[in-house]
């Protein structure tokens, strides 16, 4: 449609004078019905400019816009509505997909321009819960659908690598633990230890001293510490690879809390000689009062740097690295202020580009009532979720299609598939409760009903080459067999995928692409009971074939940007 969008506000802008092209086309609106047309202009913003009523201006416009595309122009109270050639719009429609294929949506809006994505980027010694998978899968698909727009990419994973919890899990292993034990149990293990130290630490508080003498250690290099905090790092990252190898995940950098520990004096000094540290009982903060924010803690006492510190060094290490145009950070709504108040001192310490920098928070999941990122215990694993959702998937195909060929790659591809797809279906701000009904619901709003349609299609394709191929046949396509309201209702949804891509990245919302999914999916469904494709008339059967085959590229298309998978038999 944004074809059509760009002809209209072209001709338009020729015929009022004093508005820009751009400016009607952001105006363009898609009417609710299709009674009302394909593209419907609202005269009322034009009003002042053109000093006559939106009435009269829709009834001017109605007058001298023509063109080939459009079968006709109405005038109704203020809106000037257009009905574009169904034959014209439906073959070229279909042209545009097949042509563009794979990059049918992409576009160069980015123009090289780098993005750097924070996501992930769970903390080491802890297990990978729900919460970090959100901002995996929501920083993954953003990373798709800025790539897809024609930026360069740079994903990053923050990981939570330092800070004084390392002292108090080396308190933990050399008074409790042993290396065997570590080396089979992994981060339960770890976490074990660190559960431990807090116990009983409540107990005997000179053990928080010890911990934080040996963060101090860690801080200066000191070996022994070293060696046990890189031991800890290793054992953690290898279990983290594993979720991401499921999720089919990966990142530019894995430069986490540790990289900046030589990078931070030079932000401390630099917040010095701006005037910006303030010493308070022998720790250092920055104010931000004025600003309705708490201080940021800068430097403890012992003069060990801090979360902030170190997100302080990794924003200017970035700008100074990647030169991006965009940084997104990827957390729940629970850091909101950590993310202002970082924002706050990149911008008093005088960089213009601090506004560049965007805080990305999304809200919690809870598993059917029980929340998933306590503290004590009752922590619910990713691991255990996905491998679940892979046997459930698993069952239903042993009991649907047991002789499908790669059976396993299918039940991991559409069981990962159904718990990334639930996570990115709502607005991403809103609270997510999981449902395993909802999740795997094939015929519901969930991955497997998109990725399920989109297997159908390519069995169509299948049975009409006879053939593994789910290429489109030969035969030409006549558009005058296509001009049933489910054909033009599937091509219009289609036709909007470059605009819902381009929604989802200015407002950085990957659930415009989810939704997006399953009404093209409807749209389909809707035609598929009523139009059979493989009927004998070669003209009818062609070209219902390549609405099949334009469906389907953009379901495959629209899935990757999710980051889901697209089966080609379920
Ligand atoms: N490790 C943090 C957590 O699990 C998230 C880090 C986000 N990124 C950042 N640059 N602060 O809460």
């Amino acid at each position: 449609m944004l074809r059509y969008k760009q002809l209209v506000s072209h001709l338009v802008a020729a015929q009022v004078e004093g508005v820009e092209e751009s400016a009607i086309r952001d105006l363009l609106e898609y009417p609710p019905n299709p009674e009302m047309g394909d593209l419907s202009l609202p005269c009322f913003k034009l009003s002042k400019a053109l000093r006559q009523s939106p009435q009269a201006i829709a009834d001017g416009l109605k007058e001298t816009l023509t063109h080939e595309a459009f079968e006709r122009v109405d005038s109704v109270s203020g809106y000037l509505n257009i009905f574009l050639d169904k034959t014209r719009f439906v073959s070229e429609q279909v042209d545009e997909i097949l042509m563009a294929g794979a990059q049918y949506g992409a576009r160069n809006l980015g123009q090289g321009g780098t993005v750097v994505i924070d996501y992930s980027s769970p903390n080491i010694a802890k297990p990978f819960h729900i919460a970090h998978l959100r901002s995996t899968v929501i920083g993954n698909s953003l990373k798709k659908i800025h790539r897809f727009l024609g930026f360069e990419v740079v994903g990053v994973n923050h990981l939570g690598d330092w800070g004084t919890q390392f002292g108090k899990l080396i308190v933990g292993y050399t008074r409790w633990g042993n290396e065997a034990k570590v080396e089979s149990d992994g981060i339960d293990e770890l976490l074990r230890l660190y559960v431990k130290f807090h116990d009983e630490a409540e107990k005997d508080p000179a053990l928080e001293d010890e911990a934080r003498a040996w963060f101090v250690r860690i801080e200066h290099g000191d070996e022994e510490a070293i060696r046990l905090w890189k031991w800890f790092v290793e054992i953690s990252l290898n279990e983290f690879k594993k979720m991401y190898d499921l999720l089919g995940v990966e990142f530019e950098s894995y430069a986490g809390e540790s990289f900046y520990n030589d990078k931070m004096d030079p932000v401390i000094q630099e917040l010095k000689s701006k005037n910006l540290l303030e010493e308070d009982d022998g720790a250092m903060l920055v104010r931000l009062d004025q600003f309705n924010m708490s201080p940021a803690l800068m430097l403890k006492k012992d003069g060990s740097s801090l979360y902030h510190t170190r997100d302080v060094a990794a924003a200017l290490y970035r700008k100074n690295t990647y030169h991006f145009v965009k940084s997104l950070y990827l957390t729940d709504y629970a850091q909101n202020l950590h993310f202002q108040q970082l924002f706050k001192i990149v911008d008093l310490m005088g960089y213009d580009w601090a506004d560049q920098m965007i805080h990305v928070p999304f809200g919690r999941v809870s598993l059917e009532g029980a929340s998933l990122s306590t503290r004590k215990g009752n922590v619910i694993k990713l691991e255990d979720l996905l491998l679940q959702a892979i046997d459930k998937v698993r069952e239903i195909i042993e009991s649907k299609n047991p002789n499908m060929p790669n059976k396993e790659e299918v039940a991991r591809q559409v069981g990962v598939g159904a718990i990334i797809f639930n996570d990115l279906f709502a607005n991403r701000i809103k609270d997510v409760v999981f449902s395993w009904e909802d999740a795997l619901n094939f015929e519901g709003e969930s991955g497997p009903y998109v990725q399920y349609t989109h297997a159908r299609l390519c069995s169509v394709l299948r049975k009409a080459n006879g053939t593994e191929s789910t290429e489109l046949p030969e035969g030409a396509l006549d558009p005058s067999k296509l001009l049933n309201t489910e054909a033009v209702e599937v091509l219009r949804e289609l036709s909007r995928f470059s605009e819902r891509i381009e929604q989802a990245m200015v407002k950085l919302e990957p659930s415009i692409i989810s939704r997006y999914l399953i009404d093209v999916a409807q749209a389909f469904n809707r035609f598929y009971h009523e139009c059979p494709i493989l009927v004998d008339d070669p003209a009818v059967r062609a070209s219902r074939l390549a609405l099949v085959k334009s469906v389907q590229i953009t379901l495959a298309n629209g899935l990757a940007l999710i980051g889901l998978a697209a089966p080609e038999k379920i």
